[in-house]
């Protein structure tokens, strides 16, 4: 055993001191049932849990806890569980963006008041994962991330069914009445098969595999199924690795770097991942203190080549992807474009983690010679509708509307789209351009998933799939199509968005890289001078707080007073 001092823990100012406070502190734990053996001298290390009733995809997360607890204890750490806000994709109203930062708040402040060494941040359905390492990183103390892991693959009649994307597919085929009533239900039934997240390469799958290569996890974490006896064992692995950190005071600034922030975009691109990791990465990297700007995305996307045949833009699922080999055995393929020595939670560099990692199916895994695409799946599009930038997820979208000019077909907001998209009368065809906006930061709030906006039933009817849409809102890593997204600034701020009218003209221009409104300069100018902005949505609460803070989505939508770190900022124990 290497000797360790127990001094330099951050708890010892709780437990050690002979004071009034310091007795109030042990006494309590004894109180609990715990005496001096149990924790004095030892890491308190917290097991932060987004475990709830109301959180499908982590339905296993208080087994996880337990066994995470069993690898504390055997490594002489303390143990704390310690519930922090759930945010379940499927049931939070209007969407789970809109409390991101406030997890992260919750969670840099409950690592900061309370005696923890080091701890375990338990997450995986999407926003989870970025709350917790921006909230890790402003507290500064040592975190080890344990994803809660995909979903089993689901099985419908002869078909494997992938999360969200053949919710969508079959909802589009069911309204053009192709899918019996029947059909359906079966689908309903048997989509969700297991504990776990969306097993498509959705956001949670690309958050978990970003966590993983900014150096967050154990190896190979990312892509362990569930309920897998595997991810008990990467819990109980986690639990005694947090230990390990809290002696060696790796912290999340050691982590998140230039570099590693280079790592996790590359990884984002390589995986065909969701364009939801483009807003979370902004807000990390901000919380690190590292500047980025939108075209870094781009950048290196045009460079990096998609090896991950993986649903939505490829063939395969998360159980798949693990059976092959995994993200360890991806990056190993793509290692010539990392930065191999970034540091990791294990304590080895990205490249020692990754180091003869076997990928083990070359369909899966593609190789760097037969990559799925020779160029990453994201773009960034800027223009006169959008110059602040915006995104589009490429390679899940139709190859024959990435280059595209149509007449608009404008909704004001959700509502409007739900009330009209499906209108026999509506002025639609195939090469329209549907529109929406008031779907961003302030509009929506919180940037729903809206920006696959359905295809007009009529459209549907007559076999269209896709269509370019418009947006500022976000959309599903589950989902596809020529959807433009992340529109900045948005229209509720008074973006070039809210000023669209039906039958404008339109043109998108992926290779170029540009999003064009062809309208005449004094027509858009009187337009401008008549918009009139919206009322606050908000005049009170955690919703007025959101909305005077929030920033925009090319900035990554954190609040403007929570960029940085403040590591030094200890409570006093008097
Ligand atoms: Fe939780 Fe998709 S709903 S990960
Ligand atoms: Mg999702």
């Amino acid at each position: 055993m290497p000797t360790h001092d127990p001094t330099q823990l951050r708890s010892h100012r709780w437990f050690a001191a002979d004071t009034l406070r310091g007795f109030g502190h042990r006494s309590r734990l004894k109180g609990m049932g715990f005496d001096d053996k149990d924790y004095r001298d030892r890491p308190v290390v917290a097991i932060l849990n987004t475990w709830s009733d109301l959180n499908t995809c982590h339905s296993h997360f208080r087994n996880r806890a337990d066994e995470v607890r069993r690898g504390i204890l055997q490594e002489g750490g303390f143990p704390v569980e310690v519930p922090v806000m759930s945010l379940g994709e499927m049931l939070m109203k209007p969407t789970t963006m809109m409390y991101r930062n406030l997890l992260a708040m919750e969670v840099e402040e409950v690592l900061r008041c309370h005696p923890i060494d080091s701890a375990v941040l338990m997450g995986g359905c999407d926003k989870t994962v970025p709350a917790m390492l921006m909230g890790a990183l402003s507290a500064d103390i040592p975190c080890l991330f344990l994803p809660a892991g995909p979903m089993l693959k689901a099985r419908w009649k002869n078909e494997t069914l992938g999360s969200g994307s053949d919710a969508w597919k079959y909802w589009d085929e069911r309204c053009a009445g192709n899918l019996c009533d029947t059909d359906w239900t079966a689908i309903e039934n048997c989509i969700a098969r297991s504990a776990g997240t969306c097993m498509t390469m959705g956001t949670a799958s690309t958050m978990a595999c970003i966590a993983e290569t900014l150096g967050f996890t154990l190896p190979g974490a990312s892509c362990i199924p569930a309920v897998l006896a595997e991810h008990s064992r990467l819990a109980v692995q986690s639990g005694r690795q947090a230990v390990a950190m809290a002696w060696d005071q790796l912290r999340p600034s050691q982590l998140v770097t230039p570099e590693s922030i280079d790592n996790a975009i590359i990884t984002d691109m390589t995986i065909g991942g969701s364009t939801n990791a483009i807003v979370h990465i902004l807000a990390i990297a901000g919380r690190a203190g590292i500047s980025l700007e939108l075209d870094r995305f781009d950048e290196l996307s045009r460079t990096t080549p998609v090896l991950g045949d993986l649903r939505p833009s490829g063939r395969f699922l998360m159980e798949d992807f693990y059976n092959a080999g995994g993200l360890s055995a991806l990056l190993e393929r793509l290692r010539d474009h990392l930065n191999l020595d970034c540091m990791t939670v294990s304590g080895k560099t990205l490249g020692e983690q990754i180091a003869g990692a076997e990928g083990i199916n070359d369909e899966v895994i593609r190789t760097i010679d037969n990559p799925v695409s020779p160029q990453g799946g994201t773009c960034v599009l800027r223009g006169n509708l959008s110059p602040d930038g915006c995104v589009i997820k490429s390679i899940a979208a139709d190859p024959r509307l990435t280059q595209h000019t149509g007449p608009a077909v404008v909704f004001d907001d959700y509502a409007h789209l739900k009330e009209r998209i499906n209108d026999p009368d509506l002025n639609v065809t195939a090469d329209s351009v549907l529109v929406l906006r008031s779907a961003g930061s302030l509009g929506a709030p919180g940037m729903p998933e809206w920006g696959m906006l359905p295809i007009p039933k009529k459209l549907l009817e007559q076999g269209v799939r896709d269509m370019v849409r418009i947006s500022d809102a976000r959309m599903s890593g589950t989902s596809y199509g020529t959807c433009v997204l992340h529109i900045s600034p948005e229209s509720f701020v008074g973006g070039p968005l809210a000023l669209v009218q039906d039958g404008d003209m339109i043109e998108i221009d992926v290779e170029g890289r540009r999003i064009v409104w062809h309208v005449d300069e004094a027509e858009a100018e009187r337009r401008r001078v008549a918009w009139t902005a919206p009322e606050p949505k908000f005049t009170r609460g955690y919703g007025q707080m959101y909305a005077s803070h929030v920033t925009g989505a090319h900035q990554g939508c954190d609040f403007d007073f929570l960029a940085g770190r403040s590591p030094g900022a200890e409570p006093d124990i008097f």
